[in-house]
């Protein structure tokens, strides 16, 4: 925090000498040739994406500084909006990391953009962009004026216009508690007037004792560890067949589902209004939140069925909120009980309209809160291109869940953070200090979110309070450069490294091969379930100096590179590249990529031509670095097609680190060419 505003004011002072600086070399031009009219530059920072800029041709000036990785930049010299305008300039050298002025002009969206590395900064490939933009020099052009400030479009310009239900959230939010876990134990006191019913267990009871069939039911709906509440409104759709009784829960609900909601929104929210807005024509989404959505709703008995409303009631807030539309974010909803069932996919409703309406139809499923099996069932099926999966957009997973599930999600979650899904939980009514016994699995919340930081999880202590939390998710949600969990060419993949330790080598290069295996790791985002990294050592002989499962720290793994002990011997890489795939990429899990970096210094004493043929078909994108004594022609049989991407080579131990960028570089411009998911 102190840093960042330390090097804010920073920022502020060096904008306040640019100017004064602008200041007088402007004077000095007017007073020199006075027709000339003066232009005031409109200063961006290196945050800006081209795409929030509305100017189809402008001139502005970049701060220094931009020249960093995190300011994202989308292909060479035709670069995609979603870039850093001004890291975009530093990259096509048009400024350097000390700013200035550029001229930016936007132009048609591309269906390919690629990265490269220049001036300091490596730009990333993107399949396609709806608006590019390229940088020149920033001179004004003859007889061209530019604004002198920018028109930026407003993160939620499409939705703010008529959307009170935002504003009156708004209000609310900050009263929100955000800890994944709360410390309070009063859940739902049983005096809260919007609900008179729950503390009436009488027509459970009475069902109870009414027919020997309705006792068989309840005892197979309150398995141990489901939650049990002492309402009846889950019979009703249990026992629908009986008429009366349904009826009885019907009236009484809506009797004291008004009063509740007025109560709690203290009449912000005329619920009308939700319908007149339905008339407008259907939008093309937010394009600041381009992600693709899987909401994963309760349709568990426990939760009931006033409360699986308030729940559809939420969802088509959030739809409302988000503005769904091709353009932006899309979204689609599982149901889960027992078994999940997809209620509909990424495609089947483009805009908030239809998408509302057709969640106001989704009938509740019943069951348990079997929440790891709809994961499994969101990684395996949900997000397929054939359910509307867009590939460059995020993939992102909300878990909705009345208490805590019925399963276990720890490794279904796993599987799907491998896959690239930001994994967020939102627990409503979480167990209270008695039931804390029934749940089945503990802190399910940390073992199932995407990161542990509080950011990927929702606590809500009340059903009835859901509505406060639409717009901080749906905030989070958006905020695509902090979902951690999107596949990228960093953190998605099992890399081994395959190291000759031949007597060519010696102690000091080899020291220097190890500071290159370093380098390249330090790269990458490791984790289990990021980026992992394995090693094999080889003479004549094979070892397996760590496995891919070994570490899951950077620092780990950068220790354990530096412990690595050179063996000294021949050099028979054919036999390592088999024991590379046996002891390293076998155990590799099927969702990673597998890349193999083979460093050898000489020719091989045995054959690596069916070795490689072994990688390759199995998988192993194989990217080969000679140094000096290397034989070219074994690199290029080693290497992954096409070749020249895939194998390196320099004279001496000494020159190493000059390829790890263009190493890096070709692993995400790869990984950016290929399908996602
Ligand atoms: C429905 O419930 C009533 C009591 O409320 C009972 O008399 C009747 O037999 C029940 N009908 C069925 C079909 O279970
Ligand atoms: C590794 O990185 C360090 C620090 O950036 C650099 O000094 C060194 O030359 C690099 N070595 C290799 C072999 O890449």
């Amino acid at each position: 925090m102190g840093i960042a505003v330390l090097a804010m004011k920073a920022s502020v002072i060096e904008m306040f000498l640019v100017l004064l600086l602008i200041g007088n070399s402007e004077a000095k031009e007017v007073t020199k040739k006075s027709k000339k009219p003066k232009l005031s530059v409109p200063q961006i920072n290196c945050d800006v994406k081209a795409g929030k800029i509305i100017n189809p041709e402008f001139i502005a000036k970049c701060p220094a500084g931009c020249q960093d990785p995190k300011y994202h930049v989308y292909g060479t010299d035709i670069y995609a909006s979603y870039s850093s305008v001004c890291g975009a300039a530093v990259h096509s050298g048009v400024v350097d990391n000390s700013g200035g002025k550029i001229l930016v002009r936007k132009v048609a969206g591309q269906s390919g953009y690629k990265g490269s590395y220049s001036n300091g900064i490596r730009s990333l490939s993107l399949p396609r962009w709806r608006e590019s933009f390229i940088i020149s020099e920033g001179k004004q052009k003859r007889g061209m004026t530019y604004p002198s400030t920018l028109e930026y479009s407003s993160p939620k310009s499409s939705t703010a216009k008529a959307d009170e239900t935002t504003k009156s959230y708004q209000k609310s939010t900050i009263l929100l508690s955000t800890t994944p876990q709360p410390t309070t134990t009063t859940r739902r006191p049983a005096t809260t007037p919007a609900e008179p019913l729950s503390t009436t267990p009488r027509l459970w009871t009475s069902l109870d004792t009414t027919t020997a069939s309705t006792t068989t039911i309840t005892a197979k709906l309150q398995p141990a560890g489901h939650r049990v509440r002492d309402t009846g409104f889950r019979s009703t759709a249990a026992y629908a067949g009986n008429h009366s009784i349904t009826q009885t829960h019907t009236a009484g609900e809506t009797g004291s589902w008004k009063p509740g909601l007025a109560l709690l929104d203290a009449g912000s929210r005329p619920n009308e209004e939700l319908k007149t807005r339905s008339l407008e024509p259907a939008s093309k989404g937010d394009p600041n939140c381009k992600v693709d959505l899987s909401f994963l709703i309760d349709g568990s008995w426990s939760i009931g069925k006033r409360r699986f409303r308030i729940q559809k009631q939420f969802l088509k807030d959030i739809s409302q909120a988000l503005d769904i539309g091709p353009a932006g974010p899309l979204l689609g909803i599982v149901q889960f009980g027992d078994d999940p069932s997809m209620e509909f996919n990424l495609k089947t409703h483009a805009n908030s309209r239809d998408l509302k309406a057709a969640i106001e139809k989704i009938p509740q499923k019943g069951g348990l809160s079997n929440v790891g099996r709809a994961l499994s069932f969101v990684t395996k099926n949900f997000f397929s291109n054939a359910n509307g999966n867009r590939g460059g957009a995020p993939n992102v997973a909300i878990v909705m869940v009345d208490g805590w599930p019925t399963d276990k999600v720890e490794e279904a979650s796993r599987l799907a953070r491998e896959s690239g899904i930001n994994i967020f939980f939102i627990t409503i009514e979480g167990a209270v200090e008695n039931e804390k016994q029934n749940v089945i699995e503990p802190n399910f919340v940390d073992k199932a979110v995407c990161r542990r930081n509080g950011f990927y999880s929702l606590n809500v202590l009340s059903w009835f309070s859901l509505h406060k939390i639409v717009q901080p998710l749906v905030k989070r949600v958006c905020d695509t450069n902090r979902l951690a969990c999107s596949k990228t060419c960093l953190n998605s993949a099992d890399i081994g490294f395959v190291i000759d330790g031949s007597s060519s080598v010696g102690t000091g290069n080899f020291r220097t091969l190890l500071q290159f295996v370093a380098n390249l790791s330090k790269e990458f985002e490791i984790s289990d379930t990021d980026t992992r990294i394995g090693a094999v050592q080889y003479t004549y002989e094979q070892r397996l100096e760590f496995g891919f499962d070994k570490y899951s720290t950077k620092q780990d793994i950068l220790n354990a590179i530096k412990r690595v002990n050179y063996w000294s011997g021949g050099t028979s890489t054919g036999a390592a590249i088999n024991y590379a795939l046996e002891h390293l990429f076998k155990k590799s899990k099927p969702n990673k990529r597998k890349l193999m970096i083979l460093i050898t210094d000489g020719r091989s004493y045995d054959d690596v031509r069916i070795p490689a043929m072994a990688a390759h078909q199995n998988g192993v994108i194989t990217y080969s670095i000679g140094i000096a004594w290397a034989a070219q022609d074994e690199l290029e049989v080693i290497a992954t097609h096409p070749t020249k991407d895939h194998s390196f080579f320099v004279d001496e131990f000494d020159d190493l680190y000059k390829s790890v960028p263009k190493i890096i570089q070709n692993i995400c411009t790869e990984f950016n060419s290929q399908p996602r998911n």
